[in-house]
């Protein structure tokens, strides 16, 4: 690159740091995750051990699964595909999980596999011969929904466990529990260490923020990167589209420092290009001006949450009341909630518990923040809920946190 990069050169910079669409796959492009990455390597060196990696989505496992191989084998090692990676999908059984992860193993199909289906014993027998031992991670494994290839899956990891064997498996998914990913399968509780992946902490978002930009030769100022991992709600795939959105911002003004101005203005790029957007707009279209479907939904991105993301309608009054100035009662937006979970409206809610204590969710948790950069886009909140909504937490010592993360204390 010259020392004079133009604009467009800039912005692939740009795009090659931030990527809200794609997974990390370099080492150098990962940031934070320490407590996930060494439970992880503490359990695949065990004998016997294997892993269960889930979370919800957009946290952040297909990235953290990416970069296991080039975490777990030295620099050097000639170890070619270490770990290896498989998307499963709606329609694998047994036996097409099994076939992809030979092809990718360059073992031959064993020939009575055309006649018939493998069992846990065959793959275990496969599987022990190889050597160096592997890694396979069977990445998405929640979109299988077959009972018998799910049931023939954790015989497998018992038998893997019960003999041994070097290899190791790595199942991720989307769920809440192991039990939603696995199945109720008592007996292989010791073989398995579960790994939840949780939403990013404010620090490791920061630090994807700040280190995205310096490898595009840029800087963010503090506020705007407080702003950032604020907005972002600890998704990753958040924080790296405004970031893109507001580096871009800047690289128009022909700056190579980002403000928070760029931030602020960034916010409806980042709602015009969002994959989520018709389903936005679907959930709070309506033919009446005064409707409040955009009022309630914001309201539920701010309503308090238990760890699984659930809240109560209850818990929607307050951050509506403020919103509208007034005090509103369950009735007046009971029908709301429970059209948000209707097909026409995209479904964008989901529940659960008996009727009168329900507890409502976002079905895919990456509306929760959209809808809320929506209702600020919008000038649905009030200034002064906004400014406290990204009033710097007291108990937090921002200086030393983008101080610290600066001086690369942890890398
Ligand atoms: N540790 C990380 N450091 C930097 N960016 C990350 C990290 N983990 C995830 N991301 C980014 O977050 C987004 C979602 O990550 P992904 O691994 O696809 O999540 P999941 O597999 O849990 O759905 C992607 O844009 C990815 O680049
Ligand atoms: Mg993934």
């Amino acid at each position: 690159m010259s020392s004079h990069p133009t604009k467009f050169q800039r912005r692939q910079a740009l795009s090659r740091v931030f990527t809200p669409a794609t997974p990390v796959s370099r080492r150098e492009a990962f940031s934070g995750r320490f407590e996930q990455i060494s439970a992880i390597v503490t359990a695949v060196m065990e004998p016997g051990r294997h892993v269960v990696l889930y979370g919800e989505r957009g946290v952040g496992k297909t990235s953290l699964a990416n970069i296991l191989s080039e975490l777990l084998i030295g620099e050097g090692d000639s170890r070619r595909n270490f770990a290896l990676r498989i998307t499963c999908n709606a329609e694998d059984n047994f036996k097409s999980i099994w076939r992809r992860v030979f092809r990718l193993l360059e073992i031959e199909e064993p020939e009575e596999w055309q006649y018939g289906d493998p069992n846990p014993d065959d793959i275990r027998h496969l599987v022990a011969g190889l050597s160096p031992s592997r890694i396979i991670i069977l990445d998405e494994y929640d979109r299988m929904d077959d009972d018998v290839t799910l049931s023939k899956m954790a015989d497998t990891i018992k038998t893997f466990a019960d003999a041994a064997i070097d290899t190791k498996l790595i199942i991720v998914g989307v769920a809440d529990s192991i039990d939603a990913l696995i199945g109720e399968h008592e007996s292989i509780g010791r073989a398995l260490q579960q790994v939840q992946m949780p939403r990013m902490s404010t620090r490791e978002l920061l630090q994807v923020v700040t280190r995205g930009f310096s490898a595009a030769d840029m800087t963010i100022q503090d506020d705007a990167v407080v702003r950032i991992a604020k907005l972002s709600e600890g998704l990753p795939s958040y924080a790296h589209l405004t970031a893109l959105k507001a580096g871009s911002r800047a690289i128009d003004d022909d700056r190579s420092v980002v403000t928070l101005a760029h931030v602020q203005s960034a916010i409806a790029d980042v709602l015009d290009t969002h994959i989520l957007r018709s389903t936005y707009l679907k959930a709070i279209q309506s033919s009446r001006v005064d409707n409040l479907y955009a009022q309630v939904l914001v309201s539920c991105a701010l309503a308090t949450k238990d760890e699984l993301g659930y809240f109560s309608a209850g818990a929607v009054r307050e951050p509506l009341s403020r919103i509208m100035g007034r005090r509103y009662e369950i009735p007046a937006f009971a029908q709301h909630l429970k059209n948000f979970m209707e097909i026409d409206r995209g479904e964008v809610l989901q529940r659960r518990g008996p009727a009168r204590s329900f507890r409502y969710r976002f079905r895919d948790p990456i509306m929760q923040p959209y809808a809320l950069l929506a209702g600020i886009a919008a000038g649905i909140i009030p200034a002064e809920f906004e400014s406290e909504l990204f009033a710097p937490d007291p108990e937090v010592d921002w200086d030393a946190l983008l101080r610290g993360l600066l001086d690369g204390d942890d890398q």
